[in-house]
This record gives structure tokens, C-alpha cells and sequence, in this order.
């Protein structure tokens, strides 16, 4: 598994998007570090807390978005943004067990997730919001 850097091709063209993305990916990349060091237990909770807050301001700003412009398909797009919180809710009740294996299984998660939301759910509402000035 190689490094995985924000690039063009991942860009919505709205800036204050684009930069949350990025934290994503910087979250990403510091789990691989830290697996490619053997410290992935150190840094595992931290992370997974982080992904909690993270997507508490970044689906929360989406979403605001959808409803000031009546986005046809927020339902849809809210449902994805509902399964990855609830997958980081169920990595943090395993840290909370006690259970922090699974950092492999958490990068892929992220990685793929990341790679079809932004290119396949992200990218549609990416016309509605320059329409109405969102940047
Ligand atoms: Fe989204």
C-alpha cells in the first residue's frame, strides 16, 4: 500500500470542501505512517476520535449546504454520511473494549470510502452549489 495524496482529480472546486477533504486524507496517511512503523496501536484511538470530530463539522457543513439549496438528492447523500459515522461509532466501542486490531481494516475503510464518495456522491452536488454561489 502506497502513500495517498489529495490530487486535482479529487477536487470539488469548492475551496472550504476541498481543505476538509484534505484533512481526510492527512488522517489517512497518518495511520499508514504510523502501521508502516509498527505504532498503528499508538496512534489507532486518536485517530478514530479524530474522524469522530471531523466528520461532526464536515457532514454537518455539507449538509447545511443541501438544505439551503433544497438538494434533490440529500436524502441519498445523508444515508452515506450515516454509515461512516456509524462505522467510526463502531471502532470506538472496540477501543473502548479494548480492541484496537483493526487498523488495517480502518485504512482500507477510509481509503475507499474516501476515493467513492468524493468521486462518485461528492462530485454531483458540485453544479447545484455553483449555481447558488457556494464556494
Ligand atoms: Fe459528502
Amino acid at each position: 500500500m502506497k502513500m495517498f495524496n489529495w490530487d486535482e482529480k479529487y477536487s470539488v472546486e469548492i475551496v472550504s470542501i476541498d481543505s476538509e477533504h484534505q484533512v481526510l486524507f492527512e488522517l489517512i496517511n497518518k495511520l499508514y505512517e504510523a502501521m508502516s512503523q509498527g505504532k498503528a496501536r499508538d496512534v489507532i484511538s486518536g485517530i478514530i476520535e479524530e474522524l469522530y470530530e471531523y466528520t461532526k463539522t464536515h457532514f454537518r457543513r455539507e449538509e447545511f449546504y443541501f438544505k439551503s439549496i433544497s438538494y434533490t438528492e440529500s436524502e441519498e447523500h445523508k444515508a452515506q454520511h450515516d454509515a461512516f459515522v456509524e462505522k467510526i461509532n463502531h471502532y470506538r466501542q472496540l477501543i473502548k473494549q479494548g480492541d484496537t486490531s483493526f487498523s488495517v481494516e480502518v485504512l482500507t475503510f477510509l481509503r475507499d470510502w474516501l476515493i467513492t464518495h468524493i468521486q462518485g456522491t461528492d462530485k454531483k452536488y458540485v453544479p447545484y452549489f455553483k449555481k447558488y454561489g457556494i464556494r
